[in-house]
């Protein structure tokens, strides 16, 4: 069975979460990457004994390439993405999708057009833990849903904002604490909760000399009653894991981190399970391989089924969308109904 080929653009950060995806999918195969720089494309293509290019153009006339992975800054993944798919292939881009919802609806539009799929990177979707919780939640385990609170209370030090001048941007890395480290924990808040309905918040600079938010706090009113607070930062030091607390009327469920879930269930003895997990509280470069092997696992076996891979571009776009709500709310101080 001919393997599903895959090419990487951008060799940054994140480039190894996408290699340990390809290369830990047996039904996969990786046959390019790309980077503007030379040096960095070059040294993932030895390692991996594949082609290099310093530009995606050149990498789409490679016939062996059926999906492309976007590793780029935020704010250039529609260009590439549409390019791809005009090119005649299939697309998973890293998140945010991109930088505001008129750009995401150029892709979904392009994906529409050239009949590609589009998905966006959410790994924390495919955790066991997630899938679980989700579950429960749907069976009706908590009851009524009362609360859902996300909090993302992390670091990012002066030299990460430093090491590439598209971070902290509003043009290339749509905003900061939110679009960039919090959107995860946005998106599995939905994953959980449902969409929602109305947001009231606060984003301001406090620590980092960044032009975009490093703190931000939010209350959410769901859309099946429940309501919820976000808190996001990446200005204190250290970093607390991520959290999400799951309120109900017959329980509590509590994600500590990655993996780490307490189970509060009326008439049954708490229970904790579970492993932690290295996550990114303090150090970029700690995002846990794991999730995105699910993902690309997922994706390259739905697209082999002839279904629609998971993470479709309209339910990436959610988290977008929460996150521009609250820009809004902030910026014009009341508070802002979904959708946009
Ligand atoms: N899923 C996650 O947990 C996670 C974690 C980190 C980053 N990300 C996302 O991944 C994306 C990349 O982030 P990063 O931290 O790896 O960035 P980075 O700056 O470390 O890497 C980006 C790379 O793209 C290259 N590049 C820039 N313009 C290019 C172009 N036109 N063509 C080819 N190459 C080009 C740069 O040279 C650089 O090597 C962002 O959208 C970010 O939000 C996701």
């Amino acid at each position: 069975m001919k393997k599903v080929g895959f090419a990487i653009v951008g060799c940054g950060n994140i480039v190894a979460n996408h290699l340990s995806g390809i290369l830990g999918t047996p039904e996969a195969e990786l046959i390019a990457v790309v980077d503007i720089v030379e040096a960095k494309a070059k040294a993932v293509a030895e390692k991996h004994k594949v082609k290099y290019y310093t530009d995606i153009k050149d990498m789409l006339r490679n016939k062996d390439v059926d999906v492309v992975t976007i590793c780029l800054p935020s704010g250039i993944h529609m260009e590439n993405s549409i390019l791809a798919m005009e090119a005649g292939k299939h697309v998973i881009s890293e998140k945010p999708l991109e930088v505001n919802l008129e750009k995401i609806d150029k892709m979904i539009e392009a994906s529409k057009r050239t009949k590609k799929h589009l998905a966006g990177i959410f790994q924390s979707r495919f955790y066991e833990s997630s899938l679980i919780i989700r579950k429960s939640i749907q069976d009706g385990k908590l009851g009524k849903l009362v609360l859902g609170d996300a909090y993302n209370k992390w670091y990012r030090s002066p030299e990460y904002y430093a090491s590439a001048g598209w971070r902290a941007t509003w043009d290339l890395d749509g905003g900061g604490a939110l679009m960039n480290q919090a959107i995860h924990a946005l998106d599995l808040l939905m994953f959980f909760m449902g969409e929602v309905e109305a947001v009231t918040a606060y984003c301001e600079t406090i620590i980092h000399k960044i032009p975009v938010e490093d703190t931000a706090i939010a209350i959410l009113k769901f859309k099946n009653g429940a309501l919820g607070t976000i808190e996001a930062t990446t200005s204190i030091n250290p970093g607390e894991e991520r959290k999400l607390e799951i309120h109900g009327s017959k329980g509590t469920i509590i994600l500590n981190g990655f993996q780490d879930v307490t189970w509060k269930m009326v008439g049954q003895p708490e229970k904790k399970e579970g492993a932690a997990v290295a996550g990114g509280a303090s150090d970029p470069l700690a995002v846990y391989h794991g999730g995105h092997l699910a993902q690309f696992k997922a994706f390259t076996r739905a697209l082999l089924a002839g279904e629609v891979p998971p993470v479709p571009a309209s339910e990436a776009r959610k988290a977008v969308e929460l996150i521009l709500a609250i820009y809004k709310s902030s910026r014009e101080k009341k508070e802002i109904r979904l959708p946009l």
